[in-house]
């Protein structure tokens, strides 16, 4: 056990006769970076708020840092730090008075506070900041703050509830190097996010559909479980027209994906240029095929249909 951050087993929380969270089930190792996704309302905060002793489960075990969060919710609010979904910062403080806030809310005075907060500033790179007013700060530096202020008592587990909303790429970037660096450090993290590109940067990636843990794995198995063969992406074409023109084409799937279309066949199987070539006797002469990767998107697109 000691090599776990997080122990779940058969977790289920009702609200009413409605199940937020369904007989969830998983593990998750000490310095992972685990990646929480769902649809919104898949339940993916409710599990979080559990884990962080905010709210109680209906049925099943959670353990965090060892610590027995069902009986003792109270007891694990200090091994752990928590970014909640609609973050807790006081806009109209300077970052350094946010900074004091949650160092004092964790005990943190005088010397030790200074040492922490030097540390995580440094680590997080804030350092240059300390007397500007929070509000004023961009979005993704505010959520740097925040991530700071969770993560000054040192925890060693931090939980991040969609830490990167409505921040701009670049902004994200930096901030998935700084969890990764933490992550380098011993800290476990435990995050939400809708961004598939994010998932990515996840040891492991749990899947959740409507309350269930759909799928668990990490994203390289995810993809050769849920979306194996050969990944076609299929510009000047419809969905539709594609279907239709398959002429024998083992088709796996074709689904939107931006502008194009992502078209799985079989591996071993047709290339990108057959697959072109038969598309364009059907008469789809504007078509045009080339490989592409698989990405955690096609993995949820698949997770979400096999489910319903
Ligand atoms: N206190 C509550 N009372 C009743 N229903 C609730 C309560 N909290 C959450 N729910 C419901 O439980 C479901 C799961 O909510 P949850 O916030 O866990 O979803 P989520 O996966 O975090 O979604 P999002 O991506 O939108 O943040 C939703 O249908 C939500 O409306
Ligand atoms: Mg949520």
């Amino acid at each position: 056990m000691t090599d776990l951050a997080v122990h779940v087993s058969h977790l289920t929380r009702r609200f009413g006769d409605f199940v937020a969270v369904k007989d969830v089930t998983f593990d998750v190792g000490r310095g992972e970076i685990f990646g929480y996704l769902g649809a919104n309302g898949a339940g993916k905060s409710t599990t979080i708020r559990i884990l962080c002793g905010l709210l109680a489960a209906s049925e099943g075990e959670a353990t965090v840092s060892g610590v027995d969060v069902v009986r003792k919710p109270d007891a694990v609010r200090q091994v752990i730090g928590y970014m909640s979904q609609k973050f807790s910062l006081y806009l109209d403080m300077t970052v350094q008075e946010n900074l004091e806030f949650f160092g004092g809310a964790y005990g943190l005075f005088g010397k030790k506070f200074r040492l922490r907060r030097d540390a995580v500033s440094e680590e997080l790179e804030l350092a240059e900041l300390g007397d500007r007013i929070t509000g004023s700060l961009p979005g993704g530096l505010r959520q740097r703050l925040a991530l700071a202020c969770a993560v000054l008592h040192q925890p060693g587990i931090v939980f991040l509830d969609e830490p990167t909303a409505g921040v701009d790429p670049e902004a994200r970037r930096m901030f998935w190097r700084l969890i990764r660096r933490l992550a380098d450090d011993g800290t476990t993290i435990f995050v939400t996010t809708h961004y598939m590109d994010e998932a990515e940067y996840c040891d492991r990636v749990g899947l959740m559909v409507t309350g269930r843990l759909a799928a668990l794995d990490t994203p390289g198995s995810l993809k050769e479980t849920f979306v194996p063969g050969r990944m076609l992406e299929v510009r000047g074409a419809s969905a539709e027209e594609v279907r239709q023109a398959a002429d024998g084409l083992p088709l796996l799937g074709v689904e939107p994906f931006g502008a194009a279309l992502h078209v799985r066949v079989p591996a071993p199987g047709p290339s990108a240029n057959e697959v072109e070539g038969t598309l364009k006797r059907q008469g789809l002469a504007g078509v045009h095929v080339a490989d592409a990767e698989v990405t955690l998107e096609d993995v949820f697109l698949t997770v979400v249909r096999e489910d319903a």
